[in-house]
């Protein structure tokens, strides 16, 4: 099995330094307004999670992203990463090089090298990546809400937001650290937005089965209203972590990437950003990523066949519709179980939150129960919505 991968990582993060003399040149420029969801995309970029982009994309890279799922210069990637800026102020843009981002509170933590102003086409881009132009979609919804023109260009951050979870909050730089400290040659990387069942911990212990450690890897940065809150996943999974995992395989860090419900492209991207976080192997089960009914259950699967054997440079694991079997007296898949579906707890979201807002435990075959009782008490106290599928 492959090592390692040490591809070169940006780093777009200004040293002490260089970030008093940004600063001050920051305050004399022209501000764009960044919202949380591109704050995210900002830090991402920043800590050189989205390696190899070193900022907002201009239309060249953005119009082969969608075209071809590839950067202008050729390196696989599936989704446009970029800044929207309203037509007034853009106007205002188009008479200078430099200006400052500022985050909602109006505060400027970034300079952005302004190398191109230029219309996107909405419905082109949201076909392309969401595979639908259907307003209902979240992501769909979000594109068709933001201002219409783009502005692309090299970032440069000098002040990293404030972040809640702090212990959680490890650069890529630092999750490649703490993998070779612990000697570890192949990692798989985790994504998740979702609260931990046993169908998870099932395909992360498969999945670790056959590597040296294990990034659990939750998202940090924009979710649906209805998914469940970081705070209550981040203490789902301390919990499962103290009573079901070997401590010394297991790295729990946060994602600070925003969800986009993008499905199979999505997937793919998942992929590479967890390349830059160190890891060798990456878990793609049913319907990564997805919403709704927009995808096939396989859909972010069968597309990373479209990339060549290599070229993405993490190894995909694919893993099935998974569940608890009675019959079985495990959790399995319809790979390794033969049984009818009466055998099989699977539980829905619509279900799963049902059960909890009557105030019923969850099953021992779909939920560990240091988990549900979380869960639960969350759900009394702040009505939160669990997801599940
Ligand atoms: S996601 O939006 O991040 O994909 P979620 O946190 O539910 O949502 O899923 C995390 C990963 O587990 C994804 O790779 C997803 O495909 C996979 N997954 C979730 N539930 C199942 C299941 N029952 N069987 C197989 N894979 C699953």
């Amino acid at each position: 099995m492959s090592g390692v991968h040490q591809e070169k990582l940006v780093n777009l993060l200004a040293s002490s330094e260089r970030a008093a003399s940004l600063a001050k040149e920051a305050a004399q420029l022209p501000a764009i307004p960044l919202t949380a969801f591109e704050i995210s995309d900002l830090e991402m970029l920043a800590i050189g999670a989205f390696s190899p982009l070193e900022g907002f994309m201009t239309r060249r890279d953005y119009e082969r992203v969608l075209s071809d799922m590839r950067l202008a210069g050729g390196a696989p990637w599936t989704m446009p990463i970029t800044l929207a800026v309203a037509d007034e102020p853009s106007k205002l843009l188009a008479h200078v090089s430099r200006a400052a981002l500022a985050n909602p509170q109006g505060e400027r933590i970034a300079v952005l090298e302004i190398e191109d102003i230029y219309r996107p086409e909405r419905e082109k881009e949201a076909q392309a990546v969401f595979r639908t132009t259907d307003a209902a979609h979240p992501g769909v919804q979000r594109l068709l809400d933001r201002p219409k023109t783009y502005v692309g260009g090299r970032i440069e951050l000098f002040r990293r937001p404030a972040y809640p979870f702090a212990q959680y909050r490890l650069d890529p730089a630092e999750t490649r650290a703490a993998f070779a400290e612990r000697g570890w040659k192949t990692i798989v990387g985790f994504q998740t937005r979702n609260p931990v069942h046993r169908a998870h911990e099932y395909i992360q212990k498969a999945a670790l089965e056959i590597v040296d450690g294990l990034l659990l890897h939750p998202i940090a940065g924009e979710t649906k209203a209805d998914d469940v809150s970081l705070e209550i996943r981040l203490r789902c999974y301390e919990a499962l972590i103290a009573h079901y995992y070997p401590r010394d395989r297991v790295v729990l860090a946060l994602n600070p990437a925003s969800m986009r419900y993008a499905g199979p492209r999505e997937a793919v991207f998942h992929a590479l950003i967890r390349k830059n976080f160190g890891c060798t192997h990456f878990i793609v089960g049913r319907d990564h990523a997805g919403v709704g009914n927009y995808y096939g259950p396989y859909d972010a699967q069968k597309i990373f066949g479209e990339f060549a054997a290599g070229e993405l440079g993490i190894t995909p694991l694919f893993f099935e519709h998974t569940f608890y079997c009675r019959k079985c007296g495990s959790v399995a898949s319809p790979k390794t179980c033969p049984h009818a579906k009466e055998s099989r707890v699977i539980l829905s979201g619509t279900e799963v939150r049902s059960m909890l807002r009557d105030g019923r435990d969850l099953p021992e075959e779909f939920s560990r129960p240091e988990v549900a009782e979380i869960l639960l008490a969350a759900f009394r106290s702040e009505g939160v919505r669990p997801a599940a599928r």
